[in-house]
């Protein structure tokens, strides 16, 4: 089933068909709807510390308008109707699907006016950092107009709205297709995933040759649970919230494909603990996390010391222990609440491991002061402290470069077919 979402297109499709049960269908009343169109959370069952628990497939679609400038009214209402045929087609929920759409700067540069200048939107050029150059080299910002984050815990549904929106299809879940992108979008680039064991080690063994690093029991490709009650924020906490902001309800976007070129370093060079000082941080030991993280209970600190703690001790711990955590280094960036909400999943598209990432965040400038605390030990004088603290012991980093970057403004629901920047 993983693997057919992976491929897609129609014959995926058929395959997928006969064995998969018949998703909950879904409604032509948007009232019944939220009008944030990342508003998941309410309709996902949640895990035992009480968070939403993302549907186990994911599929992500690049779309580049066909016509040159701004799009027209026909345009704009072909897209509203292709968008409602997936919400007639499905239920809004982990059973059915849930989908964001979102615009890209380059969307709106077609457009002679601005955004509101705190819409919070941002090229991708100035995301990229001195570590994704000195790392990766050449990061490549994306150019498309439009991207789609579609999720699911039946694999169907994935392959069902993608025929859908690309006219492959002439009914959904018993539902006409009315409309469809075919003659708007060009598709530039799909990608998968897939969450929670032991899809990564499936999805390894499948799709990555060579030995398999990855266990049943990892949740991620890196072996370690991640979003705890302290470490994710709400969705409110991410909303454009201001009932004169033209886009409230709406948030930004950043989207980035991290190739996970050191996973099997990251296993077969460290031991369980100090995997665990480079993911969580060196007062972190496997008898509080776990091998996966699992034992460790709401919060990602410790039984002695809060995250926040933890966090305060990053320098020290770069001098004293000449390594230092991917979670310490990040909980910095709490104010006092972290400010990215993660979507981010695992991928082994094209047969390489990979983390497609994904967060939301009240303005890319949150991601941007996140990322400085990923990048750098000492983020006030942007040193990366590399004689302290060499890569391969700086949190995660040395495991995985940054290969695409992206940044999208995901407008709330009643204005997410093709909106103008101050609608
Ligand atoms: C290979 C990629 C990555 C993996 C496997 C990974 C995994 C993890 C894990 C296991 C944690 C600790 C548990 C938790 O609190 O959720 C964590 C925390 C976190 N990560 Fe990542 N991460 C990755 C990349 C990133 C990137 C690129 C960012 C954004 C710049 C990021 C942002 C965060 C944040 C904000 C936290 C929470 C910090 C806090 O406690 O406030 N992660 N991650």
């Amino acid at each position: 089933m993983k693997a057919a979402v992976a491929i897609g297109g129609t014959n995926a499709l058929i395959a997928v068909r006969s064995r998969s049960e018949t998703p909950p269908g879904g409604t032509d009343d948007r009232s019944n709807l939220p009008d944030r169109q990342f508003a998941w959370n309410d309709y996902i069952p949640k895990n035992n510390i009480g968070l939403a628990k993302g549907p186990s497939h994911r599929l992500l679609l690049h779309l580049k308008y066909r016509r040159e400038g701004v799009p027209n009214r026909t345009d704009r209402e072909t897209v509203e109707d292709a968008l409602r045929t997936l919400e007639r087609g499905f239920e809004w929920s982990n059973e059915g699907l849930l989908f964001t759409i979102g615009y890209s700067p380059a969307y709106f540069d077609r457009f002679d006016t601005d955004l509101p200048p705190d819409t919070g939107l941002r090229d991708p050029s100035e995301v990229i950092d001195q570590v994704d150059i000195e790392r990766s080299g050449n990061v490549v910002v994306e150019t498309d107009d439009a991207h789609m984050h579609l999720t699911s815990d039946n694999p169907l549904v994935l392959l069902e709205a993608e025929a859908a929106l690309f006219g492959d299809v002439s009914e959904i879940n018993g539902e006409p297709v009315t409309a469809d992108f075919s003659e708007i979008f060009k598709k530039v680039d799909r990608r998968t995933g897939f969450t929670g064991a032991p899809l990564p080690h499936e999805s390894w063994k499948e799709d990555v040759p060579g030995d398999n690093p990855v266990t049943e029991e990892a949740p991620v490709l890196f072996g370690f649970k991640s979003l705890f009650t302290d470490s994710q924020p709400s969705e409110d906490h991410v909303a454009i919230t201001s009932s004169d902001h033209p886009f409230c309800g709406g948030t930004t976007e950043h989207v980035s494909i991290l190739r996970d070129d050191g996973v099997r370093k990251w296993y077969s060079e460290h031991c369980t603990e100090e995997r665990i000082d480079r993911m969580f941080s060196p007062s972190h030991n496997s008898d509080e996390t776990g091998q996966h993280g699992r034992k460790l209970g709401r919060q990602s600190g410790t039984s002695e010391q809060s995250m926040v703690d933890i966090a305060e001790e990053t320098v020290k711990n770069a001098r004293e222990h000449g390594v230092v955590g991917h979670a310490q280094k990040l909980a910095r960036a709490r104010n006092p609440l972290p400010p990215l909400l993660r979507r981010d999943f695992p991928s082994t598209d094209n047969g390489h491991p990979h983390t497609q990432f994904i967060s939301l965040q009240r303005t890319i400038d949150d991601f941007i002061d996140v990322r400085k605390m990923m990048s750098f030990v000492d983020p006030e004088n942007e040193r990366p402290a590399a004689s302290e603290v060499p890569i391969e012991n700086h949190g995660i980093q040395g495991f995985f470069k940054v290969i695409r970057r992206g940044n999208y403004l995901i407008p709330p629901r009643h204005l997410r077919a093709f909106p103008s920047p101050n609608p």
